[in-house]
């Protein structure tokens, strides 16, 4: 078997063919695959708008600020996922509380979060891991009792679907990433999603130093004025094309997910070494996760290695590890005891449209082979 890859993406020549027309139109920003993408994206997870980023980061940044966090407010975010929810709230002022996950889906716990409640809680972060739902019939009605702003941390969760809504509609906004790894991608890239107006005129406006005038709407050249601070979070135009073409077929990228996953959970779940979530057919998948015993977790990473398939790990330390936030907010990994065990057990197995059924069943041979020479 050739080597299988965590993450490559093969593009087709239709991306190539619409990103050179995109570099000889002259229009490398502001374009009409901007709006095209923003059109179909907000079309397929059925948002009223939708704003493209340069990143999900920036898309978490700009909804915390339109939540109107800062010094002084609290923020709940997960102790279990990556920085960047972190960093957009401490960005604003605002401090970032963590709550600690529920072992094995690895989202946010509601009683956790009902703990670190306080009167200075102004919003949530929720993070769909590795694409799987967060309870958010429970976390919305908590939170409209507690008058919390709910920001959905969709990095994982492009096409999650929980009770006919997609992931992205569940709180004041949806911020998606197109980062390389992601089941679509435009290089570095976000959405932001929303059904309010006003907060998608803020983002609008924030996204782009604060201009109060779209390109087209300017009687005339260079006259626009500006009334608050924004910043520079744009998208370029070859980079919309890279994602409209991709948003177009994604259906079947999805259908192709869930069916490896189906086959992956099938021939895993009977195994009493590797633990793993029941087959979840409203995932999006970005990711395959199983846990594995600690002492020999690092060992089958290498084994995997050594075979050349390409696995990784999410997240391999908790947020209240990570020096920045230890220091400042004098954390102790002892209080978030699920995300220890998260970060020492997981195993991120590849999963990908370009995969095959015989590439997943060889993954999970090797898995079992490597499991039968270490657990001893
Ligand atoms: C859960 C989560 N949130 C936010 C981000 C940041 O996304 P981006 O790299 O697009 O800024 C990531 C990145 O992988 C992520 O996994």
């Amino acid at each position: 078997m050739n080597k299988i890859s965590f993450n490559k993406k093969i593009f087709n020549p239709k991306i190539f063919q619409t990103v050179e027309n995109v570099l000889k139109s002259g229009w490398l920003t502001h374009g009409k695959y901007t709006s095209l993408f923003e059109k179909e994206f907000s079309k397929y997870v059925k948002s009223k708008y939708a704003v493209t980023v340069s990143s999900c980061t920036a898309a978490l940044h700009l909804s915390c600020l339109a939540c109107g966090f800062k010094k002084g407010d609290e923020v709940i975010v997960p102790s279990m996922t990556h920085v960047a929810t972190a960093h957009a709230v401490e960005y604003t002022g605002a401090k970032p509380v963590f709550a600690d996950i529920n072992l094995y889906d690895g989202n946010i716990s509601l009683n956790e979060v009902e703990k670190k409640v306080s009167n200075k809680t102004k919003g949530i972060i929720v993070v769909h891991m590795a694409g799987s739902i967060c309870d958010m019939k429970k976390i919305q009605s908590f939170c409209k009792k507690k008058k919390i702003k709910i920001i959905e941390d969709c990095a994982h969760a492009l096409g999650t679907v929980s009770n006919n809504t997609f992931a992205g509609n569940f709180g004041i906004s949806g911020c998606f990433s197109f980062y390389p790894t992601k089941q679509i991608t435009t290089g570095e890239g976000g959405m932001l999603t929303t059904n309010n107006y006003s907060f998608y005129k803020k983002v609008k406006k924030l996204k782009a130093f604060g201009i109060d005038k779209d390109i087209d709407k300017r009687k005339k050249q260079g006259t626009y004025n500006v009334q608050l601070l924004g910043y520079n979070y744009r998208m370029t135009d070859f980079q919309a094309a890279m994602g409209y073409n991709q948003i177009l077929n994604y259906k079947k990228n999805l259908k192709l997910r869930k069916k490896l996953a189906f086959l992956y959970s099938k021939i895993l779940s009977n195994n009493s070494n590797i633990k793993l979530p029941k087959f979840d057919k409203e995932s999006s998948y970005f990711i395959f996760q199983i846990f594995i015993k600690k002492n020999i977790r690092d060992k089958i990473l290498k084994f995997f290695k050594n075979n050349g398939i390409g696995v990784s790990i999410h997240y391999a330390k908790p947020i209240p590890d990570m020096i920045y936030y230890k220091k400042k907010y004098k954390l102790n990994l002892n209080n978030f005891n699920n995300s220890k065990i998260y970060a020492d057990t997981n195993i991120s197995l590849p999963i990908s449209e370009y995969m095959s059924v015989e590439q997943v069943k060889y993954i999970c041979k090797k898995l079992l082979l490597a499991i039968k020479i270490y657990d001893k």
